[in-house]
């Protein structure tokens, strides 16, 4: 059955007036609104509460609706622009637009590539209201379509995305949108003495890769270099992980899937920006020919690295991006990556940690405040630095301490920051997946980090 809902707001009373509606009563996890299904109407109540009301929450309770009318096959949700921003005062009309069609979009997200007997449905939203608003509503859709792209690049299953198809997809992903795809071969790689990245991909069937998408919206402003890890499955290599079930590893390119899609929101928005994408692209896999722990990597700059352990893979890999990015000049570089069961430990899995300048991470903070790619800024203890010391090599990939393992990982990427450059990095390890769907979200991947690199991008640019 298909019908049409048009989607009210009202007071809280009418809870208690309408007792009679049992139909569908739901608190949104933020706790602001309840939704009532009556009829042909979709009520959203808002609750008085004392708390203000956020951009996020209105995220939330925009993606509830959008999968639960989803879910019924409701064709298409109807909602007036000023009866929508009548509901919410508080907030800026143009983002509470903008926030609500993102969160509808992400909200009705489903990965169902190999659910053959499911089809994805998704319940048009169609807001009323004139050509501004439209804008804002297109704006919230663009900023959905770039973390649904993430999204779909996690969750895919590492045979079909890996070091050698990973690149095609950005090919294909960025063609015709004014952004550049360099993609740089096994050969070149050699060349360019990217030896972290090769070293990694040894044991793999899968040559390793690393792709540049560049971008110039405004050459003028300075260049920003978006690194993210491109590990398109961990299996620890050599130094082999062990558990029940590691198919979350496949995820591990999290950090690549954040820069592609904080590049696919910059290029679909115009953004008057100049970034260059950096992704360093491997499977980490154990083999005869895999990286033996305790081998020693000579890096670019001269610096050397013995291997403690094959699954401090990341660090391995972003090293050689680091190096890059100098060579691009770049005056802003954040990378981004799933780096750590350390910092999951530490801050959990509602908010990702960032490290380095400390300004830039306050003012990421902020950014993600707002947008919902939440964070919090990290220390790097200086005094655990020398726990990176090597016995025959200029440092170890793995720490002597037992704790403080994602401000070591941090510190050891420090290392290789070129001077001059503005640095922060990302640790998303704890918010690459939902272990189950609320809100916006839905089950497994996020797309964590498209929209806040995107948008401290664009905060950088100005
Ligand atoms: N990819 C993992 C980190 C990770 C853990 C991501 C959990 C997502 C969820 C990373 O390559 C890794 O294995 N890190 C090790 C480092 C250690 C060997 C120093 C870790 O965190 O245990
Ligand atoms: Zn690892
Ligand atoms: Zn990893």
């Amino acid at each position: 059955m298909s019908t049409n809902v048009k989607i009210i707001f009202e007071t809280d009373s009418l809870i208690t007036e309408n007792e009679t509606v049992k139909d569908f009563v739901k608190n949104s996890p933020a706790g602001h609104c309840s939704v009532l299904l009556e009829g042909t109407h979709y009520i959203v109540v808002k609750e008085n509460k004392k708390t203000p009301l956020t951009l996020e929450k209105v995220r939330s309770t925009a993606g509830n609706i959008a999968r639960d009318l989803s879910g019924r096959k409701v064709e298409a949700a109807e909602v007036s622009a000023e009866v929508l921003t009548n509901g919410f005062a508080e907030l800026d009309n143009k983002d509470l637009l903008t926030a609500f069609a993102e969160g509808w979009d992400l909200g009705a997200y489903q990965f169902v590539a190999y659910k053959p007997s499911v089809t994805a449905f998704k319940t048009t939203l169609v807001v009323e209201g004139n050509a501004e608003e439209q804008d804002s509503v297109t704006l919230g859709k663009n900023r959905a379509d770039a973390t649904s792209f993430s999204r779909d690049l996690m969750n895919e299953l590492s045979n079909v995305l890996n070091p050698e198809t990973f690149p095609e997809v950005l090919k294909q992903q960025f063609e015709g949108t004014g952004v550049d795809v360099n993609v740089l071969d096994k050969d070149k790689l050699e060349e360019l003495e990217m030896n972290g990245v090769l070293t990694v991909g040894r044991g793999s069937t899968y040559k390793p890769a690393f792709v540049e998408l560049v971008y110039k919206g405004d050459e003028s402003k300075p260049l920003v270099a978006l690194v993210g890890k491109g590990v398109t499955f961990d299996t620890g290599g050599i130094s082999l992980k062990s558990g029940k079930d590691l198919s979350d590893m496949r995820m591990d390119m999290g950090g690549a899937a954040a820069v592609a899609g904080a590049m696919t929101l910059l290029a679909k928005t115009k953004a008057q920006v100049n970034v260059v994408v950096l992704i360093p692209m491997v499977e980490n896999m154990p083999d005869s020919t895999a990286v033996l722990p305790g081998e020693v990597i000579k890096y670019k700059n001269g610096l050397t690295v013995q291997v403690g352990n094959t699954d401090a893979e990341g660090r391995l890999i972003l090293a050689d991006a680091l190096i890059r990015a100098g060579e691009w000049k770049a005056e802003y570089i954040v990378n981004i990556a799933t780096l750590t069961g350390a910092v999951v430990a530490a801050l959990g899995t509602e908010l990702g940690g960032v490290f380095g300048d400390a300004e830039l991470s306050a003012d990421m903070k902020k950014i993600g405040d707002i947008n919902g790619d939440f964070i919090w800024p990290m220390p790097l203890v200086e005094a655990y630095d020398s726990s990176l010391d090597s016995d025959y090599a200029d440092m170890n990939n793995i720490s002597s301490l037992s704790v403080a393992g994602s401000i070591t990982a941090g510190l050891f990427l420090r290392r290789f920051v070129p001077k001059g450059s503005k640095w922060l990095h990302v640790d998303m390890a704890g918010v690459m997946d939902k272990s189950k769907a609320s809100g916006y979200y839905a089950k497994s991947a996020t797309g964590y980090g498209a929209r806040l690199l995107a948008d401290f991008t664009t905060h950088v640019s100005k």
